[in-house]
């Protein structure tokens, strides 16, 4: 299946990183003999942090990006599939711990058609694009709200990831303090090109 992801392929496989506060919330929860089953895997950023990768199953729609998460973590597995789709989770182990970086929305990955797919032992670790992030404002791309997220998830922890990024669009910049109507107040200059982003991390442990 090509995806919309696809078309940009290499912007994908530069981001290698993952932020401090998620990476710190992966490790204080993640043993290293879980089997770690990342939905949205992409080229298998998270797999690359993680320190048992034989214990990495990395699930995606978009084949591209699923077979360059395969040669950067030759030792995982991955599945090619939709993650909407049940049939998509036939071959899981019986017990693992799900982690996602920045897949859901309300449009094309709904958490609700997901969540009755995973295991109810897994504990879930999601890092979640806010509704007030700047791409879902700029480009009226669906997050959930974190009421939304409380409502769909009883009994998770969630906290709030927001930090300053520098953006190497000039124009882009610009169109965004537009649209969310800053202009006026900070008016932007090639120099002042930071902008807040927000997430939100979920922690939920299974009863
Ligand atoms: C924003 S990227 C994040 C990729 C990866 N989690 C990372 O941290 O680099 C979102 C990923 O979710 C995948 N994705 C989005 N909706 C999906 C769906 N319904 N089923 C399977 N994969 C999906 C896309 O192909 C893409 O690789």
């Amino acid at each position: 299946m090509t995806t919309v992801y696809d078309e940009h392929l290499d912007y994908w496989l530069k981001k290698t990183q993952i932020t401090k506060p998620f990476f710190k919330l992966l490790t204080q929860n993640v043993k290293s003999s879980d089997v770690i089953v990342d939905l949205g895997c992409g080229g298998g950023r998270l797999g690359l942090f993680l320190s048992n990768k034989t214990a990495y199953v990395g699930i995606d729609f978009s084949e591209k990006l699923i077979a360059a998460a395969k040669a950067s973590i030759p030792e995982a597995t991955f599945i090619t599939g939709d993650l909407e789709n049940p049939t998509t989770y036939a071959e899981l182990p019986d017990s693992y711990v799900t982690v996602s970086n920045s897949v859901f929305r309300k449009d094309s990955c709904r958490i609700e058609k997901i969540l009755p797919n995973i295991t109810p032992t897994s504990n879930l670790i999601f890092r979640i694009q806010g509704q007030d992030d700047l791409p879902s404002v700029l480009e009226d791309r669906p997050f959930y709200s974190e009421s939304e997220l409380r409502a769909l998830l009883p009994g998770a922890i969630l906290f709030h990831e927001r930090y300053t990024q520098k953006f190497s669009d000039y124009n882009y910049f610009k169109r965004a303090m537009g649209r969310i109507g800053l202009c006026a107040k900070n008016k932007p200059n090639r120099k002042n090109i930071n902008i807040i982003r927000h997430y939100i991390l979920v922690l939920k442990n299974s009863p």
